[in-house]
């Protein structure tokens, strides 16, 4: 498999969409963020991944106007978050979010969480915000497959990407098998697990085999299933660690080993799992 640093995956209507991102959830506002915007597009990143509840929309559009490099040459995504869902309040919070990223245009707007009773006219609103060209692409975040098919039957429009928790630890095997059969590009977020899971002895063993780091064995496990990755670090070493993934490949027996290691592992609190929490349905 031939992937490098500039790899993209295409999403529709000609939009590219960068494999690598880098997350931004609880990367401090201010400094913290700016720096580890601009180390990553140093390190070769073309896509950062933020949101209006993360509070760093602001820094995350200094950051890469302080780096230097073409805002068009950089792939920036945020959210729609749950308190702004309805048609007339997204509407509203995708024209704070350019403003506070600085920019005249997003290119993935996502539906943050499915919630019950708003996402389908947030839906409606992001298509309007699409047609009028504010945003390239249109997607959604943590919906199952329950929800992606009420969305189905709803909307002709089908969502670019659906962003949701992947990890070797949590695979989601038939969500994503779901999403590849309708075209759907599967962004993989938590794919560290936070740092929480990195010293299970099977990952820890991959990674001596490899001589990688269990964070890259786990990125790479990730993109070579054809899904984008946005490992979150606000340290400029993990950041280049994270982005060295590209010179090595993963047999396809160790692929078929890790693939044995689901176990539904969620670093979300039991009430937002979105697959098992009834708040989304
Ligand atoms: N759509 C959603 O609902 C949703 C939910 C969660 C996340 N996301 C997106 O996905 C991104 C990634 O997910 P995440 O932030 O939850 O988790 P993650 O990327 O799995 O892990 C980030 C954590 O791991 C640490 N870390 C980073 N690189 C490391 C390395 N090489 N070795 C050891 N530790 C490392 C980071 O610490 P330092 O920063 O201190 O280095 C941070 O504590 C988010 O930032 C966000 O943009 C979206």
């Amino acid at each position: 498999m031939n992937l490098s640093i500039a790899s993209k995956v295409s999403i529709g209507e000609g939009v590219e969409m960068p494999m690598l991102g880098l997350g931004t959830f609880l990367s401090e506002p201010g400094e913290k963020t700016r720096k580890a915007v601009q180390w990553a597009l140093e390190a070769g990143y073309r896509h950062v991944d933020t949101a209006r509840i993360y509070g760093n929309e602001k820094d995350v559009g200094d950051g890469i106007r302080e780096s230097g490099i073409p805002r068009e040459h950089v792939f920036i995504t945020t959210k729609v978050w749950n308190d702004d869902q309805g048609y007339d309040s997204t509407l509203k919070a995708c024209e704070e979010s350019l403003k506070k990223l600085g920019v005249d245009y997003i290119d993935l707007y996502l539906i943050h969480w499915p919630v019950p009773q708003k996402r389908l006219e947030t839906w409606q609103a992001l298509i309007r915000l699409r047609e009028e060209g504010v945003v390239k692409a249109i997607g959604v975040s943590n919906f199952m497959v329950r929800h992606l098919e009420e969305l189905l039957e709803y909307s002709p429009v089908i969502p670019a990407v659906n962003q949701i928790e992947i990890s070797p630890f949590i695979q989601r095997k038939a969500l994503v098998e779901y999403c590849r059969k309708r075209g759907i590009v599967v962004e993989a977020y938590s794919t560290l697990t936070r740092g929480q899971r990195l010293e299970d002895t099977r990952l820890l063993s991959m990674a001596k085999k490899y001589g990688r780091t269990p964070a890259q064995i786990a990125l790479r496990w990730a993109l070579q299933q054809g899904m984008v990755v946005i490992p979150k670090s606000v340290h400029r070493e993990r950041i280049l660690e994270n982005a060295s993934i590209f010179d090595f490949e993963l047999a396809d027996t160790d692929m078929e080993e890790i693939a044995g290691w689901d176990e539904h592992f969620s670093t979300l609190p039991p009430s937002w799992e979105p697959e098992t929490s009834t708040q989304w349905d």
